[in-house]
């Protein structure tokens, strides 16, 4: 193939992928959303099964014994599969209340979210971090509420909270006829004369049936519930709430769809919209400026490095997105941070345990590398001409404890295992002259990943260590005089420790009244918020 030819190859099948992530906060039902849309797609790696939590159906991508024992899904993997004329990938994030870091970083691979909203709950926690994380990135946000089966909010409040919260107009473009708990069937706004009823098989049965009403069949045979419907749509309409692709994909509103994905309702219309309004992949802005057109030669970011996935092997996957061009297996690249050749023997495509080889790989691809000590979170590899991704930003750690190695004669092997996890962007890794290099600061967004160090330590570099909790909570960055005020200030609790990652000052709280009272004791003190920090 010529250069040419490859790269309007390279762009076409980019045209045809959606590279996306379920955003929510734990139980909203992402596991159940995610098997929902493999199984009514086709799932293009027969291997990759959908993973739910143990003893439901799927494979467990569990890789570690603390996953086991915990019944939880640490690693982000990455389900493929076709629906219509589309390569749909899907970002696996962790589900667990103690998310990590790695959450943030998969929103830096995707070109869309989906947002999954319990229709009892609303807007959650976690869901409200990832949301502020795709705000950040200007990624488009669709919205599905869930569980409609079951009793909950009112559609028009849950609007309302979206929009007032986030700043985000919806714009739904499935609405429910019924309220939440008396669900009967789903209205597609863009042909808001019929209505698709959907009715639940008794005796347990999960998947219900589907079948089309014209509006006088509705108005007959659902009465007040599709009167309500109608009106509702009406005052909508009248409130100018409707889908508009420019402002979606600007990040202004947010189509909204309904349903419930236990009983895959609503689910073929949200891989409607992934097909046709979801972002395919595009030119890929560069770290100074300019873009990569997605028909220059190859040219991907590594926004993970997971470890040990294979407990019978110890080796290491970075998960490359491919963003221009088309990433052959075998072929030499090279990594833009050392200059150096990477050899891509081992390319698969990774799902928790499961992997199959991946010859090619088109822009919004996903292809795990096998062994990549060389390669780290935030790394381009490209072939010919020279590419170069804005760094992975790090985020607002809001946990911190002391780490001290367990025995003292593995002091060696304790610096090298630090070290090694920071670098993996496991944790971030904080230091001080006071504290020393046998005492550093170990700083995580989540306290899984705490638990991921200590079993990493103990494992893998035979030096377990003891974890000491401090008392901070909050992260501020600082300059070097705003550093130096708060370790000599008498009247305020907390710290300034270096991060060893990008040598930034972090000026740590245990709250809020102390950041007060640093302001009020220092004012011209420089504090800045770090992304995702509250
Ligand atoms: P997560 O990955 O976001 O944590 O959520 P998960 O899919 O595990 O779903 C959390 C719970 O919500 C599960 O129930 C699941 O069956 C239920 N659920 C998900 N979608 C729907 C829905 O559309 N309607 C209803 N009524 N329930 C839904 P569980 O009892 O915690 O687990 P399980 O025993 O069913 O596995």
């Amino acid at each position: 193939m010529t250069a040419v030819g490859s790269g309007a190859w390279a762009a076409s099948e980019a045209a045809r992928r959606r590279t996306f992530a379920v955003i929510s906060h734990p139980d909203a039902g992402k596991s159940t959303l995610t098997e929902a849309l493999a199984l009514h797609a086709r799932a293009i790696t027969e291997a990759g099964a959908v993973h739910g939590k143990s003893g439901r159906r799927g494979v467990s991508s569990d890789w570690m014994e603390m996953e086991k024992a915990r019944g939880i899904s640490v690693t982000s993997a990455v389900l493929q599969f076709a629906h219509r004329e589309c390569v749909l990938n899907l970002l696996d994030t962790p589900g667990h209340a103690d998310f990590s870091e790695d959450t943030y970083r998969v929103l830096a691979a995707v070109d869309c979210a989906v947002m999954l909203i319990d229709a009892a709950k609303g807007l959650e926690e976690q869901t409200r971090k990832l949301f502020d994380v795709c705000r950040h990135r200007n990624i488009p946000v669709i919205t599905f509420i869930n569980k409609w089966d079951r009793p909950g909010r009112e559609a028009l409040e849950l609007l309302d909270e979206i929009e007032r919260e986030f700043r985000l107009r919806p714009t739904p473009v499935t609405w429910p006829v019924g309220d939440a708990g008396h669900l009967r069937g789903l209205v597609d706004v863009r042909s808001p004369e019929r209505m698709l009823r959907y009715t639940r098989t008794p005796g347990g049965a999960h998947e219900a049936t589907e079948d089309e009403l014209s509006a006088a069949q509705a108005a007959l045979e659902e009465g007040a519930e599709w009167a309500q419907a109608a009106e509702e749509l009406e005052l909508l309409a009248a409130d100018g709430a409707v889908h508009d692709q420019e402002a979606f994909l600007a990040g202004r509103t947010t189509p909204v769809f309904f349903g419930a994905a236990i009983s895959n309702i609503g689910v073929r219309l949200l891989l409607d919209a992934l097909v046709d309004l979801a972002p395919a992949p595009g030119p890929r802005v560069l770290e100074g400026g300019g873009t990569r057109a997605l028909e220059a030669p190859f040219s991907g970011l590594v926004f993970k490095v997971q470890a040990n996935m294979d407990p019978a092997h110890r080796d290491r996957i970075a998960f490359l997105r491919v963003c221009s061009g088309i990433f052959e297996r075998g072929a030499t690249v090279t990594r833009a941070a050392s200059g150096k050749p990477f050899a891509t023997k081992y390319a698969h495509s990774v799902f928790g345990q499961d992997r199959s080889m991946v010859d090619v790989a088109y822009p919004g691809d996903v292809v795990g590398l096998v062994n990549a000590t060389a390669l780290r979170v935030g790394d381009t590899l490209f072939t010919d001409t020279a590419a170069v991704f804005p760094p992975m930003p790090t985020f607002a750690p809001e946990r911190f404890a002391v780490a001290r190695p367990a025995d003292i004669s593995r002091s060696k092997q304790f610096r090298r295992g630090i070290a090694q996890l920071d670098e993996e962007g496991v944790v971030q890794v904080l230091v001080s002259d006071v504290r020393g290099d046998q005492a550093p600061v170990l700083a995580a967004v989540g306290p899984m990943q705490f638990d991921v160090v200590a079993a990493r330590m103990a494992g893998e570099f035979s030096a377990p260590l003891r974890l000491e909790p401090l008392p901070y909570q909050l992260a501020r960055a600082t300059d070097a005089a705003g550093a130096e005020a708060l370790n000599r200030s008498r009247l305020v609790k907390g710290e300034a420790l270096t991060r060893v990652r990008d040598k930034a000052q972090l000026a740590l709280f245990p709250n809020r009244w102390q950041v007060s009272s640093f302001e009020r004791e220092f004012p011209q003190a420089r504090l800045d918020l770090l992304l995702a920090a509250h």
